[in-house]
């Protein structure tokens, strides 16, 4: 039996404004990094959003890292964050050479602002500066920053915000990458929207706007020939990648409200389903990026896993919560702060196809072979 089309959990959504967009940039004769698509889609972007100034970077890990540089992160210090969270963010962390303090989660994943600020206390008693708070939008749902951002100013500790996965979210008004010192997006092929591989730093603040320019194109000064005082990298985003973004940001709003549509389906398919809840979240808020069920085992029967196996088998790609960071190998040896509420999330969590491009036929099937699946258990 022939299978049918692979439904993704989240692929990128492009059509024919990309297309012209792509076509146009390279017909301009704009293909290397930098160019008027570049300055024009961080002109757009910040406008957006709300920003005062927006870099283009290759990506949101390299935004990460130039944005805890912009922040004076120094080798030693101790970078606050959540324990769930993509690796780029701790990854980040430690190319600065910096330590990465681990924050557990509140019930809709985000960190828990408490525990945060036992952190920055712990840090501070002991002799070890904090270099930032890095506070994670995990699964496009912005953190609570009404309780982040008086911490951060109680105990002089800058905010760098990993909106990587919250753009054109927001919360009590306020939108995802306009809170915090820096703030980071990316436009990973799976993220809410694409340029292929890419990121932006977003900040109020002109000088850091400046430096993370100047070290994203190889720290050069400014002078006829090739001069460097400080160590650089080259991190910014080509033309052809800002055309995409252009467009794809063009359609942002009609984006996400696709993906909220899903979410909508969602809550109200499992509402009758014993032993499953959505990751709390805001719909009115949140960009719904990734809409993800979680699994009380020992009401509803099955796991997760089962339900992942399963799905797989018929061709529809789920996955599991993000791995804690303090539970992963590489950062075995990291201080963590809290219990085992993201752990819990991790083990009773599944991520559902959430797509923009996902059509309603293909939202059909999901639910078709969710319902054959529960009526098999
Ligand atoms: C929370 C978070 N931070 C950082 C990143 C890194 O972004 P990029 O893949 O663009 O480097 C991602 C996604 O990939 C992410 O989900």
């Amino acid at each position: 039996m022939a299978l049918d089309t692979r439904i993704y959990l989240s692929p990128p959504d492009v059509g024919p404004a990309e297309e012209e967009a792509v076509v146009r940039a390279v017909k301009s004769g704009w293909v290397a990094p930098l160019g008027p698509e570049v300055d024009a889609f961080e002109v757009e972007m910040a406008a957006f959003v709300g920003a005062s100034h927006a870099v283009a970077l290759s990506s949101g890990t390299a935004a990460l890292h130039l944005g805890l540089k912009a922040l004076g992160v120094q080798p030693g210090d101790s970078v606050i964050t959540s324990t769930m969270t993509f690796v780029a963010t701790a990854n980040a962390i430690s190319y600065v050479g910096a330590n990465p303090v681990f924050v557990d989660s509140l019930d809709d994943g985000s960190f828990d602002p408490a525990l945060v600020r036992d952190a920055v206390e712990t840090e501070q008693q002991s002799g070890t500066r904090v270099g930032a708070i890095v506070p994670v939008d995990v699964y496009g749902r912005v953190a609570n920053y009404s309780a982040v951002l008086p911490i951060s100013e109680k105990y002089g500790v800058p905010v760098l915000a990993d909106a990587a996965e919250s753009l054109g979210a927001s919360r009590d008004g306020r939108m995802a990458g306009t809170l915090g010192d820096v703030a980071v997006l990316s436009f990973n092929g799976n993220k809410i929207m694409t340029t292929s591989g890419g990121g932006m730093l977003l900040t109020s603040n002109a000088e850091k706007a400046r430096y993370v320019r100047y070290l994203a194109t190889q720290a050069r000064e400014p002078v006829v020939h090739y001069e460097h005082r400080e160590l650089g990298y080259n991190y910014r985003m080509s033309s052809v990648c800002a055309a995409l973004g252009r467009a794809q940001l063009s359609r942002l709003p009609e984006m996400i409200a696709r993906r909220r549509t899903r979410r909508r389906q969602y809550q109200t398919y499992f509402a009758d389903v014993p032993g499953v809840s959505l990751l709390p979240g805001n719909l009115d808020e949140d960009n719904c990026w990734l809409s993800s069920i979680l699994v009380d085992e020992s009401v509803s029967g099955w796991s997760p896993l089962a339900l992942q196996q399963y799905l797989e088998g018929r061709n529809i790609e789920t996955r599991p919560l993000w791995k804690p960071m303090h539970l992963q190998p590489l950062y075995r040896n990291a201080r963590f702060v809290g219990g085992d509420v993201a752990e819990r999330l991790f083990h009773s969590g599944l991520a559902l196809p959430s797509g923009s491009s996902m059509s309603d036929p293909d939202m059909d099937r999901v639910l078709r072979e969710i319902s054959t699946f529960l009526r098999s258990t």
